[in-house]
């Protein structure tokens, strides 16, 4: 199989890397040579971490994808213009792709799946959910059997990481935030991982591909986490909980919510304990129940080992002729947030004066908006009351909120912040 790869940069130095160390079992899996006959590169004159003395190396991408020797085309590059042009090019002309590139296939998948179909030939992106987790070929065949009820992932190691280290060691977001780009974990425009851009071009492809829905990546609401204080760590902690950038979605009827957002997680679920730049995502389907794959979410021999997996299907042509496995994707319909149901945890600063908390429980009784747990420590003359409620609609919450903030005690608006039980 002769391949063009458009990038040797983290992931495509890692591929070529991957490819020579594995010949041997791959080719033992495939019965067939994998041969790199050309990449593209920025520029001839940058590092590059892989050897590059077997196949041709040039600054033109467009050489790469017009190649007539080149069946499967590469995009390691990134990006969603230039890297959009390439990916219709190679398919246009008759090459199956392979993609690492989340925000392309969040943003352009429904228009380039359509594109590959008509050309009879196959877009892959195994590497672009959770890196090294094959969790795209989990959902369309492992979980073949299943109804597909919800998916709640850690699905950005950088933002993953920044989080633990900041809970674990005390550390500066800033000085986290440069390591994990030293470390090749973020994105070019690291906002992406902290604001949760990232994740939810994620999330968009899993909650597509779990439930036959169109790409809809303008459909997931996202939160970044840099509304999580020290205090909400604390006070989550000490209630049983940690924190996590979660990515969630859920079918609900016909509609689909989706979500990336900071969310308490019960510390006796192994998701909670997934540290550092791991992802992991949770699954449940309705004949197997809950699911749980772990593993690298980024970095460059872990994503390698994805776009590789991607490589081998293509070559052992046991791949669906459909998108995803499903015969046709549907338009997304998608839930109305102030129906979305949840146990939510609220934090607020309050003057510390008599009378401050029964006001605020005969608010959220007013609501029926029952409380679980309820914790309050002093903050020089004021408090900080933390309260974790039953399961509410948003919308019910949010006007209860809404008569809470109207009162004088606050001292600043109500933080809300999603609990996943994840059963
Ligand atoms: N920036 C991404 C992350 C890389 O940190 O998870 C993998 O998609």
């Amino acid at each position: 199989m002769n391949i063009g790869i458009l990038g040797l940069g983290t992931v495509g130095g890692g591929v070529v890397n991957v490819l020579s160390k594995n010949r041997a079992s791959i080719f033992a899996r495939t019965g067939e040579e994998i041969n790199i006959v050309q990449a593209a590169v920025k520029s001839l004159d940058e590092e590059i971490i892989c050897p590059t003395a077997d196949f041709d190396l040039t600054e033109n991408a467009l050489a790469v994808v017009n190649n007539a020797e080149v069946e499967v085309v590469l995009e390691l590059i990134g990006g969603t213009t230039f890297a959009k042009d390439l990916v219709e090019t190679a398919i246009k002309n008759g090459k199956h792709v392979i993609t690492a590139n989340k925000a392309l296939i969040a943003t352009h998948g429904n228009q380039l799946l359509a594109l590959a179909k008509s050309h009879k030939v196959h877009l892959l992106f195994e590497a672009a959910v959770a890196g090294g987790i094959p969790i795209l070929k989990a959902l369309e065949q492992g979980l073949s059997a299943n109804k597909i009820e919800w998916i709640a992932g850690i699905i950005n190691g950088t933002g993953n990481f920044i989080l633990s280290e900041m809970r674990d060691k005390g550390r500066d977001f800033a000085d986290v935030l440069a390591e994990a780009q030293d470390l090749g974990y973020a994105e070019a425009d690291p906002t992406f991982d902290v604001e949760g851009t990232d994740a939810a071009h994620k999330l968009a492809i899993l909650a597509s591909m779990a439930f036959g829905s169109e790409l809809a990546f303008s459909s997931v609401s996202t939160e970044g986490i840099s509304k999580i204080s020290g205090e909400d760590v604390a006070f989550a902690t000490e209630m049983g909980y940690f924190i996590k950038h979660l990515g969630v979605t859920k079918k609900i009827g016909e509609a689909v919510e989706m979500r990336v957002c900071p969310t308490l997680i019960p510390k006796t679920q192994l998701l909670a304990n997934v540290d550092g730049v791991m992802n992991a995502v949770m699954i449940k389907g309705n004949a197997v129940g809950p699911t749980l794959y772990y593993g690298a979410g980024a970095g460059s021999e872990a994503t390698a080992s994805a776009v590789i997996a991607d490589l081998v299907d293509i070559i052992k042509g046991t791949l669906s002729p459909d998108t995803f496995g499903w015969q046709a994707l549907e338009p997304i319909s998608k839930q109305n947030p102030d129906e979305v149901q949840s146990v939510f945890y609220l934090a607020l600063l309050v003057a510390d004066k008599p009378g401050v908390l029964a006001e605020i429980t005969k608010t959220l009784a007013k609501y029926n908006i029952s409380i679980e747990q309820v914790l309050q420590k002093p903050a020089g003359n004021n408090a900080n009351i933390s309260i974790i409620t039953n399961r509410v609609k948003m919308g019910i919450l949010q006007a209860a909120i809404g008569q809470i903030e109207a009162q004088n005690f606050n001292q600043e608006s109500v933080k809300i912040i999603f609990v996943e039980m994840l059963n």
